[in-house]
């Protein structure tokens, strides 16, 4: 029996950062994984395996839509799908290799397996019996399943089985138009596929400012993605060739379905805690399978600690990662904090989506005298060299105070440009401290600023 001062079940963006800010912290620190390489979700079948196929097939696209108006010519390339699996695979390697790299500087044991909690203090893994003071639950989430729907990550996948695929397919049919959908499905729509996707709400990204949802439509609808809206999906069946996706029309009722040679069921996550013995520990959960805690990451057993997609929020790897070190923090004595009114989201498309704060939606919703300062990508000459004009940046700030409340970016670098307003979002910071702020020129970042003109006496390129 070895003992530790924290064992932290999971190794993903959750786990690894809080061991790592454990160590740092001069705490002995183990992480259970059972998975052959660290990084978890994200890194293994998540957001960085997709970041590559998005890249891959983002200069596809460009090569087809843009080479031949700068003079490239030449035609396309073909694609080689192994080879960009392999790359794919590559660009995944390097970065779980990278944490274990980490976890050996940083002298943090990992324990081989899946672990269970059997009391406070001790966590099994096999055989094993390990001590622990802390106990942290970082075991993520499993897409949430669909009644009617039988995945077999082959025909009909969830985004695991997406990355994966043993052949480009001619037609894809995401069901659900959230991130993963829309990730997904530009992945292979650029790659010649037909996507339709059937989505149960009359809009698609729900949750994003309903402006910004409405851009975005309006643009992959240009790219040629289909969109069936206001269905609610009954169930799939394989075909011969396929999968068929039955759906009701909610305005009537009506049924109808469609045919493709992948479906891809991307209607959310939910946290996965399954053989951790949480029941028999007596660890209280949430209507909604989450792990309940305060506001310490301090679940109702004493010295067992939750964070990230196993307990409430947005199933984020970044705000999971903030909650790992914040909470390594706490444990080691300090006041660790995650500010949730600024936690940034990303939709890596063409062009990316990107938003921080309160939605205008929301701000109506909650009766709030807000203004709003907006700019067109279109007066922004670097977004025109890219062929990229067709978003905006929306800034949202206090009426009375303009201090920043939220900010939504539809166009080019929008997952890097929502930065400077988190940070200004920090520092409480108004539209005009961002307007004051001298922004390169010819750069993207200069439509955030006017964005935050546009808040007090105006934009100057518009
Ligand atoms: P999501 O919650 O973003 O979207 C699911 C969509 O499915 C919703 O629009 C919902 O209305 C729809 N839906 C549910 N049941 C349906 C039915 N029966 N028929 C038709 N539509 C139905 O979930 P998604 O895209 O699966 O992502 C899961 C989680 O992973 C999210 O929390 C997301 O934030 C996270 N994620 C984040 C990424 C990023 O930050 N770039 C990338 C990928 C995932």
């Amino acid at each position: 029996m070895a003992s530790f001062d924290v064992i932290i079940l999971g190794a993903g963006p959750g786990g690894y950062v809080c061991a790592i800010r454990c160590a740092q912290l001069g705490l002995k620190t183990a992480v259970v994984e059972g998975r052959e390489t660290l990084g978890g979700t994200c890194l293994n079948v998540g957001c960085i395996p997709s970041k590559a196929l998005l890249n891959a097939t983002h200069h596809l696209h460009e090569v087809h839509e843009n080479f031949e108006k700068m003079g490239l010519m030449g035609g396309a390339p073909t694609v080689d799908w192994a080879k960009m699996q392999d790359y794919k695979q590559d660009v995944v390697n390097g970065n779980t290799k990278g944490i274990e790299f980490l976890f050996k500087k940083n002298k943090i044991t990992w324990l081989k397996g899946y672990g269970s909690i059997p009391a406070a203090g001790q966590v099994r893994v096999g055989d094993e019996l390990h001590e622990a003071k802390s106990i942290v639950i970082a075991t993520g989430s499993e897409p949430a399943s669909l009644p009617g729907v039988t995945v077999d990550e082959k025909t009909v996948v969830t985004s695991t089985g997406a990355l994966t695929l043993g052949s480009i397919p001619k037609s894809v049919v995401v069901i659900g138009a959230g991130v993963i959908g829309l990730e997904m499905g530009s992945v292979y729509k650029r790659l010649g596929a037909e996507v339709t996707v059937v989505e149960f709400l009359d809009a698609i990204t729900p949750g994003m400012d309903g402006e910004v949802a409405k851009s975005f439509q309006k643009i992959l609808t240009k790219q040629g993605f289909k969109f069936i809206l206001g269905a609610a999906v009954q169930g799939t069946e394989l075909t011969k060739t396929g999968a068929r996706v039955t759906y009701k029309l909610r305005k009537d009722d009506s049924e109808a379905s469609l045919e493709a040679d992948v479906v891809l069921v991307a209607t959310g996550r939910k946290p996965y805690t399954a053989g951790l013995g949480l029941e028999a520990l007596g660890v209280e959960m949430l209507p909604r399978g989450q792990v309940k805690t305060d506001s310490h990451f301090a679940t109702s057993v004493p010295g067992v600690y939750a964070i990230g997609d196993a307990i409430v929020g947005p199933m984020l790897a970044h705000k999971a990662e903030d909650e790992g070190m914040a909470l390594a923090e706490i444990l080691a004595g300090k006041a660790g904090h995650v500010n949730y009114d600024v936690i940034p989201g990303v939709v890596y498309t063409t062009p990316e989506v990107a938003s921080v704060g309160k939605t205008e939606e929301q701000l109506k919703e909650a009766g709030r005298a807000y203004k709003v300062g907006k700019f067109p990508f279109m007066g922004n000459a670097r977004a025109k060299a890219v062929f990229q004009a067709e978003g905006f940046v929306k800034l949202l700030a206090d009426k009375e105070t303009d201090r920043i409340l939220g900010c939504h970016i539809i166009g080019p670098g929008a997952g890097d440009l929502i930065h400077e307003v988190c940070v200004a979002m920090e520092f409480g910071a108004s539209a005009q401290d961002l307007a004051l702020t001298c922004h390169a020129h010819p750069t993207y970042s200069e439509a955030v600023r006017e964005a935050a003109l546009a808040c007090g006496d105006g934009a100057i390129h518009v």
